[in-house]
């Protein structure tokens, strides 16, 4: 998997973002990463489409993502027929579940409301994961926003082990346990929100502003943006990053073409305090929600 992919997560006009995605293949991306409840694939497809028409680039280069969205748990199937049929393609290379979460169908226009939480069933649902892996529809599944103890709750009945687990992952949420945990067990982590998502309702300057990158961004004449990536991907792990403006996705792939030393990337790691940005509160409730707070949502790994 191309380590830095052009994040989709951000609604937006069509046109601009099949350009976006047109403008990232010239550029080098061939990672693309989109969701069912983003309203994002069609572009994205529409984009791919007029690259690979173009002979900028065939299938097998690329690398692209999709998501199930909560409300289609119990179709899994279904959703990723649908995923594909959006994004014109016959095959993903990696669909993850969303979220541990499961809820009634929604017009995805919001959080879900109280009475449109549903009783979880994570072990059928990764059945039907692995049946798009078995049919071919999938060439790798996995998870998103999953604790350590899901993915080992998950694992105790999976046949095939989530080959990605996606989380919210930066400086100031370097999510250290769950890594170590991922990396004994072979899962690859990849990075959501890792420049602290701007323009999201979690979204924080705290990130971009942070005094060490701030400093080292300063030291290595680069951006903020570019420190993180470069700290990102020097750990082994992918960054998957939202943006469709030409100039900052030329400047993220540019994270590529220096190091941080080992004394840099140390001083990264010694950020404090660390805090999940996004919480997620909306996803808890006492009386229909699996989890009655972020503390069972995320078992403790705040
Ligand atoms: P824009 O969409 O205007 O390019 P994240 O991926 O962490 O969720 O962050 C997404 C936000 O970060 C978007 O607001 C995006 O802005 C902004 N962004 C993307 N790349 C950069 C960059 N290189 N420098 C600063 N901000 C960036």
């Amino acid at each position: 998997m191309p380590a830095l992919g052009f994040g989709s997560g951000t609604r937006s006009d069509s046109q601009e973002i099949s350009d976006a995605v047109v403008c990232a293949i010239k550029l080098g991306y061939r990672h693309f990463d989109t969701a069912s409840v983003y309203g994002t694939e069609a572009a994205i497809g529409a984009g791919l489409a007029q690259a690979m028409d173009a002979g900028l680039v065939t299938r097998p280069q690329l690398f692209v993502t999709s998501k199930l969205h909560s409300d289609m748990h119990d179709d899994v199937l279904g959703a990723v027929k649908s995923s594909l049929s959006n994004l014109k393609l016959d095959y993903l290379d990696l669909y993850l579940i969303h979220a541990p979460l499961k809820i009634r169908r929604t017009n995805y226009a919001s959080f879900p409301a109280e009475e449109d939480f549903l009783p979880l069933d994570l072990r059928g649902t990764w059945q039907g994961m692995e049946e798009c892996l078995q049919q071919g529809l999938a060439r790798a599944i996995g998870v998103s926003n999953f604790s350590v103890k899901k993915l080992q709750d998950l694992m105790e009945h999976a046949k095939v082990i989530p080959a990605v687990n996606q989380v919210e992952l930066h400086p100031v949420w370097q999510q250290r346990k769950l890594r170590d945990f991922c990396s004994s067990v072979g899962i690859q982590v990849v990075a959501w929100s890792p420049l602290g998502g701007l323009g999201k309702p979690w979204g924080s300057r705290s990130v971009l502003d942070n005094p060490v990158v701030q400093e080292l961004a300063s030291k290595y004449q680069k951006t903020p943006a570019q420190i993180i990536l470069r700290w990102i991907t020097t750990r082994g792990l992918g960054a998957i990053v939202k943006s469709y403006n030409p100039d900052r996705l030329a400047q993220n792939l540019q994270s590529f073409d220096f190091s941080l030393s080992e004394q840099d990337l140390a001083k990264i790691e010694s950020i404090a305090p660390q805090e999940r940005l996004a919480k997620w509160e909306m996803l808890c409730n006492s009386t229909t929600s699996p989890y009655k707070s972020p503390q069972e949502l995320w078992d403790g790994e705040l």
